[in-house]
């Protein structure tokens, strides 16, 4: 079994319908604030579904701090995500009782949930959002109430699936800034670059592999390279193919 802190991979393969999005993938993702970049249908939001335990691998092990996602270890279940879809992660029609739900999880009863709820939120400021309810909140807002929701349920580790797409310049500075203050492991999956390029690692995923791992700058770097030379052999296609027309 992997140290507590591990979370690994282990020859896991994962299959989604009728396509297999992973094949043998052994990853072990152990550092503090991890990237996660690659293009449409790479896997990204596939290997945060393993992670967390809503899609189980076909074969191949997942381990998070020392226990097994498919186990019935507690340790495996300290895990929280935010979904690239603001509206697949909420549940209910206010942020006040969307919030409550991370406390009820973690023992509290629904009226003293609710209470602390808006506590925590009087004393960021956010009071007045306690009452407004989901369906009157930009997909941006909704956005930053998932961020909300995860941070007041504080698991070991975040699992952040796009977390900038629909947030504004504000709102991305300040995810940024919390997202460096948060004491838990990180992993952050991003088209937006340059919120992961500092990150100590970041994991280019191509295809459902791994293209290149290694410090956020390097990688981050490798990645543009890469769409630089791509859209390059694209443009010639299509003037080659005009000139033949
Ligand atoms: N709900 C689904 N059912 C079947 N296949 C899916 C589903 N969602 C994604 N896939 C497939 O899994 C692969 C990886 O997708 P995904 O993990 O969503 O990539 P990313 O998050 O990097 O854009 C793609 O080939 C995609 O078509
Ligand atoms: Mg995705």
């Amino acid at each position: 079994m992997p140290g507590d802190r591990a979370v690994r991979l282990e020859d896991v393969t994962l299959v989604r319908g009728r396509t297999t999005v992973f094949r043998g993938l052994d990853l072990e993702l152990n550092e503090a604030r991890i990237g996660l970049i690659g293009d449409n249908g790479a896997g990204k939001s596939s290997l945060f579904r393993l992670l967390c335990g809503l899609d189980a691998p076909r074969s191949g092990r997942v381990w998070i701090n020392g226990a097994d996602v498919g186990g019935a270890d507690h340790r495996a279940r300290s895990v929280g995500m935010m979904f690239q879809n603001p509206d697949e992660q909420i549940i209910f029609p206010t942020v006040e009782e969307e919030l409550a739900l991370g406390l009820e999880v973690g023992g509290l009863q629904r009226r003293q949930a609710r209470e602390q709820a808006r506590a925590w939120l009087q004393a960021r400021g956010l009071g007045h959002w306690a009452e407004r309810a989901i369906t009157s909140l930009s997909q941006g807002q909704r956005q930053h109430v998932c961020w909300l929701a995860l941070t007041i349920a504080a698991p070991r580790l975040l699992l952040l699936d796009e977390p900038f797409a629909s947030l504004d310049l504000p709102g991305q500075a300040l995810l940024d800034h919390e997202i460096r203050q948060a004491s838990q492991q990180i992993i952050v999956s991003t088209h937006l670059l340059n919120h992961v390029r500092g990150f100590e690692r970041v994991i280019w995923l191509a295809e459902g592999a791994v293209r290149a791992d290694g410090p956020g700058a390097e990688i981050c770097a490798a990645y543009e390279a890469d769409i630089v030379q791509r859209v390059a052999a694209h443009a010639l296609r299509i003037d080659a193919e005009a000139n033949v027309a």
